[in-house]
């Protein structure tokens, strides 16, 4: 190939899975299918500029400041996937990143990373092998760097990992779920997230992911997330929001219970996450509005609900009851639309 100087950009969006990734085998080979909705607001903005004439090395920014640990972990990953970019460790890089949402505020920083870091290699796979940008690839690339980011590279609902209730999944990258398979009130939906804990989680989603694999519930739980698919299939058909918000809030529940199954336990939630879930529970039975829940592998709650006319309510009451149990009144909006 004839490397040259270059310079590529790339932005990437985060996701936040309803039927959860948690438990994998050896090359990010995830122990069960999941499901995402991919945000539209909290993204990361990536450029990469590479010196051809220079010997291999990563130096990385983030808003602007000097990341030396986050360097050494692209330094590893790009001679991880060497095989299938072959001119990768060929010069020196210099890599920006900004992501649009508050630092370590447990949105997955790590999805648009990883998102828009596979999407920068991959323009400039295209100059360097006159090749067309697969998707495929960028996710397949993607997920090397981090399980969920695979799933970042489409908008909408989005699948990663085999199974039979959706044509074309496959371990190694992530695919569209069909937008045509998805009733209308799952098309334009908020995810605003509440900013419960600010600091450094205390347990990794890596060490997470590796403590499944002694967990004495993995193999259930990972049976349970494959057949969670046959139902959720027909809910996003229907339009059955009632049985969707029960199959989303066991998945986050389900995710946490197998923390504290695990061997040591753990716990990533904290008071507040649980007095936001309880106080929501009682505005739903009181009320009877469509506010639910999701959690990542963190103390912050994702408020899900259906954007349409008669979201008032929602929204008043989340700023009334929900915000006072964050660290500083910090909530991030975010809106699916596709
Ligand atoms: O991509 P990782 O290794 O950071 O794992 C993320 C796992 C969860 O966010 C908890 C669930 C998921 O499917 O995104």
């Amino acid at each position: 190939f004839n490397i040259s100087n270059q310079v590529v950009s790339a932005t990437c969006p985060s996701n936040i899975a309803l039927i959860k990734y948690w438990g994998k085998y050896a090359n990010q080979i995830p122990a069960n299918p999941s499901i995402s909705y991919t945000l539209n607001h909290c993204n990361t903005q990536t450029s990469m500029e590479i010196f051809a004439d220079e010997p291999f090395s990563v130096q990385t920014f983030l808003a602007g400041n000097e990341e030396v640990k986050f360097a050494e972990k692209i330094e590893k990953y790009f001679k991880n996937i060497e095989q299938y970019l072959p001119w990768i460790l060929k010069g020196k890089y210099i890599i920006k990143t900004e992501n649009t949402f508050p630092h370590s505020s447990g949105i997955a920083s790590s999805a648009s990373g990883f998102g828009a870091i596979a999407s920068c290699l991959m323009e400039l796979d295209k100059v360097f092998t006159n090749t067309e940008i697969d998707v495929k690839k960028t996710s397949f690339l993607a997920r090397l760097g981090s399980g969920s980011a695979c799933r970042s590279l489409y908008n909408g609902l989005v699948v990663w990992g085999k199974t039979d209730e959706v044509e074309g999944s496959s371990d190694l990258y992530a695919v569209k779920y069909p937008d045509e398979e998805i009733h209308p009130i799952f098309k334009n939906f908020n995810d605003w997230v509440l900013l419960i804990h600010e600091g450094e989680k205390s347990v990794s989603s890596t060490v997470g992911h590796g403590l499944m694999n002694t967990n004495p519930y993995a193999e259930r739980r990972f049976q349970e997330a494959r057949d969670n698919f046959v139902p959720l299939k027909e809910i996003l058909k229907t339009g059955n929001l009632e049985k969707f918000i029960t199959l989303v809030e066991h998945e986050a529940l389900t995710l946490h219970a197998m923390m504290m199954m695990s061997e040591p336990a753990f716990i990533l939630m904290k008071t507040g996450t649980l007095e936001v879930i309880n106080k929501l529970w009682n505005f739903r039975k009181e009320t009877g509005h469509p506010l639910f829940f999701t959690l990542d592998a963190g103390a912050n709650v994702h408020l899900l609900f259906p954007e349409n006319e008669n979201t008032t309510v929602i929204k008043d009451f989340i700023s009334a009851e929900l915000l006072p149990h964050t660290q500083k009144g910090g909530v991030v909006k975010d809106v699916m639309r596709f």
